[in-house]
């Protein structure tokens, strides 16, 4: 079916079904088309602004203040929610595009660039498409919002809902999310469901609820995190002054991010802001990679899996923007791999020791851009840019049990050392470096 990418009149956003075609309005609350159940994606205006004039008015946002146009989403304005009025913003984006040396020499990737989305007010990407999804939820009247999470969209909904002054519901799977998400998800105040399932189990409860109870739902099959979460593509092309990379490495789990870059990369293609489009490389924890597993039969074939792997963030059997994300694979040249828990906490350990720091799952980025590059997928020469989802600090506890706890040791553990309150405890540790 031949879709449009831009409205070509009216002034209003439509939410469009990716499956059937039929259209709804953009204040629309269904979840998913009434019609056939396929997932909404999001149909903006043509902007009335083009090209260059496009680029200047971005441009001009990033300093402006008071009101939300400082956000590094909310400065995207045309290409995110048209008609959207005080929205709910902390603000967020305005994330660093980083290189360090040590990153990019375990990489065998002299080009790559860390785009560190742990940057953001809760500590990752998911604030970008929350803010969207949350002003939604303000804009339809919603008496409660909702989402099933493995930690992150949840902290994310708990601080925007109590921003916005809207009761928010999580589902978690209980004992299976990092400690420092779960803190935050308390700490801002949303009523924290601990369930006894995995991840895939909390989104269906968090689906049926949403059509049976009437919460808003804000996972990423909603298709306003969507058009938030494009403007870490649209951010980064900024950053490089539209020179768009060679590659985009992020990690994949539930495929909203995946989904996300690639509509962003085909609504930057069409409005002429690249002038041609990256390949992206999603890159699953091998023990929850139904996606990869799916790539390597040129996605003939969809079968869910039961997850396991220690980066909790992207512990999912069965992704739910399966779809549009295969498009965006496809449409991009792109490639799926999976990698190893052992080769992320060693890319991990690599990228925290840079000073820079992010959560196991993020780290699947680096681990996987490695991959290619011994596999001679990634050329020498290309440029790279690996998503770092979010921060060191969501996740304490592996932290510790990779640098204080596992044996044999691993090779890039920093053990504290403990001593006695004397100058000679000190000056033995010293002589031991
Ligand atoms: N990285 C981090 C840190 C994440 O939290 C997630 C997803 C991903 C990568 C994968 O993104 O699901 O769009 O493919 N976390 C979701 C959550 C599932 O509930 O916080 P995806």
């Amino acid at each position: 079916m031949a879709t449009s990418l831009f409205l070509s009149e009216g002034a209003a956003s439509v939410q469009r079904c990716a499956k059937c075609g039929a259209v709804t309005p953009e204040l629309s609350a269904a979840a998913e088309c009434t019609a056939c159940g396929g997932l909404f994606e999001i149909v903006h205006a043509m902007p009335d602004v083009h090209g260059a004039a496009l680029l200047a008015l971005f441009g001009l946002r990033c300093g402006l203040k008071p009101s939300a146009e400082p956000s590094g989403v909310w400065r995207y304005l045309e290409l995110v929610m048209p008609s959207a009025e005080n929205p709910v913003s902390h603000p967020e984006g305005n994330t660093p595009l980083l290189e360090r040396g040590a990153v990019q020499t375990y990489a065998r990737s002299a080009g790559l660039l860390l785009k560190h989305e742990g940057h953001n007010p809760t500590g990752s990407f998911k604030d970008r498409g929350m803010t969207v999804a949350v002003t939604q939820a303000r804009r339809i009247g919603a008496r409660a919002v909702a989402c099933a999470s493995t930690g992150n969209t949840s902290a994310s909904l708990a601080a925007y809902a109590a921003h916005a002054g809207i009761p928010a519901l999580v589902f978690v799977p209980r004992g299976q999310i990092a400690l420092g998400k779960l803190s935050q998800s308390i700490a801002y105040g949303a009523r924290t469901l601990l369930v006894n399932g995995d991840f895939d189990a909390c989104l269906r409860l968090a689906r049926e609820s949403s059509r049976e109870l009437g919460v808003y739902l804000v996972n990423s099959i909603n298709p306003w995190r969507v058009e938030g979460q494009k403007t870490i593509v649209f951010e980064m092309l900024q950053q490089l002054g539209y020179d768009a990379p060679d590659w985009i490495a992020l990690p994949a789990g539930n495929l909203g991010n995946t989904s996300a870059f690639g509509k962003a990369l085909r609504e930057a293609f069409a409005l002429g802001l690249i002038t041609r489009v990256p390949r992206l490389l999603a890159v699953q924890a091998a023990g929850a990679a139904p996606f990869a597993s799916a790539f390597a039969t040129h996605f003939s074939t969809h079968e869910p899996v039961h997850a396991e792997t220690l980066a909790t963030a992207i512990k999912i059997g069965d992704p739910a923007s399966w779809d549009r994300a295969v498009r965006a694979i496809t449409e991009t040249n792109g490639a799926v791999t999976s990698v190893s828990d052992d080769e992320i906490l060693d890319a991990k350990a690599v990228i925290d020791a840079s000073g820079v720091g992010c959560e196991p799952a993020s780290a699947a980025s680096v681990a996987g851009v490695l991959q290619m590059r011994m596999r001679g997928v990634i050329g020498e020469h290309e440029r790279v840019v690996a998503v770092l989802t979010g921060h060191v600090l969501k996740d304490p506890g592996i932290i510790q049990r990779y640098h204080q706890e596992t044996e044999p040791r691993p090779a890039r553990a920093n053990r504290p050392v403990e001593i006695d309150a004397t100058l000679a405890e000190v000056e033995r540790v010293l002589s031991e470096r």
